[in-house]
């Protein structure tokens, strides 16, 4: 899709659909009014009439709009013109592209900068704009044998009221453009069954943007070299498994030499069965998508690459699969793990944590100024924050602030939970330096423990995405979150 900036008297632009706001109360404004102005009155008339309200997301289409140099109109309801910020643009516009997505109508033009708007500059208003009309209108029908109709819509222009907002709205919309393609490809990875997207599905899409993009460099460690690396923790969770384990490192220096890296490791069990502690049978299905963690690391290494943004981010996903069998690890089972540490496995479904606790270990020798992982991590993170905030854990205050504003920014949230060392007395084992289960509370908070002695540093975090990776019901899919949170965290580093 494109989204060029358009200049000039909104009423004289060429576009086959002009996306007006209309705000709760009051006479008609801005942009809107210059419209009803042009057309002698139609869209107050409309309104009046009944056709259209500002009720928060509802559209309604005027046509024949004479006097205009667009084809047709859509209302979209704002609410409350004062309290008009980025969350209700986000779903204004989120409910034009999915009526624009059920017409033949191909392109159309937005006139949201030319409001002033709640704590959102002209640069925010075009990376959100961009973002909610590619993954309202994205679609995963690749393994449909007849997909439905692919909407037509592919071009939004975004209109800017002067050479400033324009040279912002461009930017956004650049941003925003390479974020909403981040998130795409981790949808489509989230939305692949386990028979196709494998470790190696995983390993050859990080070779393919280490391919198409400038800066990288690739590397796919195989289940011998782990051995020889000591990763014994991760490699205890794919013995039940016959598709082979990755470790893929995939190293982007978009910096000058010597900057240190950020590092992300994304968690990539491509299915977990919960292995010999297996999981019930209720929506097993949805744990394809135990691998969202890897998604989102491979779908922002993509956004940086289409930006070639100025920064050094080493991604790192462990993938494997969580299987039960012959030769799986057992409960009770000891494994030693890389950092050296020894862990008794109490219950093999607390995978995650175990993979990532050689990855973390690995991620060290690059000398990253931060470690930031990402995971489909505990069934106790969706409990407490359900499908709104990431969990977000961390043991560094400044990298705290800047993971929470980072979500604020793009609305894409995180809500930080604690830690502390205290979550970590209900994992002691009599056997083993540690166990990889805690007791039935704060399951989150102990997963996330249990991590940070692998870290063992500053400038560690845990996003937490069990809840927010995708979505269940009618609308189940996988959702690209924290795409956009990690890619305007490290925008803004
Ligand atoms: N992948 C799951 C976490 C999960 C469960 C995410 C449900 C989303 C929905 C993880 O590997 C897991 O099984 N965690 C266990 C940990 C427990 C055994 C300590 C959980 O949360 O139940
Ligand atoms: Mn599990
Ligand atoms: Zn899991």
């Amino acid at each position: 899709m494109q989204f060029p900036v358009k200049r000039g008297a909104p009423v004289s632009q060429k576009s086959a659909c002009a996306i007006l706001p209309l705000f709760d109360g009051g006479p008609l404004q801005g942009v809107t009014l210059d419209f009803d102005t042009a057309t002698a009155g139609r869209i107050a008339q409309f309104v009046k009439s009944g056709n259209a309200s500002g009720t928060l997301g509802r559209t309604a289409f005027i046509h024949d709009l004479n006097g205009t140099d667009a084809d047709c109109a859509l209302l979209v309801g704002c609410a409350e013109r004062d309290e008009f910020g980025a969350k209700q643009l986000r779903t204004a516009l989120g409910a034009a592209a999915v009526a624009l997505g059920k017409t033949g109508i191909g392109n159309a033009i937005a006139y949201f900068a030319h409001e002033r708007l709640a704590g959102v500059d002209a640069y925010y208003s075009a990376r959100l704009s961009v973002e909610t009309f590619s993954s309202k209108l994205y679609r995963f029908d690749e393994l449909k044998s007849k997909p439905g109709p692919r909407p037509k819509f592919s071009r939004l222009g975004l209109s800017a009221p002067d050479s400033d907002a324009a040279r912002k709205l461009r930017r956004g919309a650049a941003d925003g453009a390479a974020i909403a393609a981040g998130v795409e490809l981790a949808r489509d990875l989230g939305n692949r069954p386990a028979n196709i997207c494998t470790p190696a599905h995983l390993a050859g899409v990080a070779r393919e943007i280490a391919n198409n993009y400038e800066d990288f460099e690739i590397e796919v460690i195989d289940e011998l070299e782990m051995q020889k690396l000591g990763m014994g923790s991760l490699l205890s969770v794919t013995h039940g498994a016959e598709e082979p384990a990755q470790l893929i490192v995939l190293n982007y220096r978009g910096a000058p030499n010597g900057a240190q890296p950020v590092a992300l490791c994304g968690k990539g069990i491509t299915f977990d069965t919960g292995g010999i502690s297996i999981k019930p049978g209720a929506k097993m299905d949805e744990m394809k998508f135990d691998m969202c963690g890897a998604a989102s690391v491979l779908g922002t290494m993509k956004a940086l690459g289409e930006l070639n943004a100025p920064v050094n981010v080493i991604a790192l996903v462990p993938a494997c699969e969580n299987m039960p069998g012959g030769r799986a690890t057992r409960p009770g089972d000891i494994v030693r793990s890389m950092s050296g540490q020894t862990i008794e496995i109490l219950n093999t479904d607390a995978e995650g944590r175990l993979i990532l606790a050689d990855a973390l270990t690995y991620a060290k020798r690059f000398e990253p100024s931060h470690i930031i992982d990402i995971a489909t991590l505990t069934g106790a993170c969706v409990m407490a924050l359900g499908k709104v905030y990431t969990g977000l854990f961390t043991n560094d205050e400044e990298l705290a602030v800047r993971l929470l504003d980072a979500g604020r920014r793009s609305l894409d949230p995180a809500w930080r939970l604690p830690a502390d060392d205290e979550y970590g007395e209900s994992m002691k084992s009599n056997f083993a330096d540690f166990a990889n289960l805690g007791a039935r509370y704060a399951g989150a908070s102990s997963a996330a423990h249990f991590l940070s002695r692998f870290a063992d540093r500053k400038g560690w975090a845990h996003l937490d995405i069990a809840g927010t990776a995708w979505l269940e019901g009618e609308r189940k899919g996988a959702t690209g979150r924290p795409v956009p949170l990690l890619v305007d965290f490290l925008l803004n580093l």
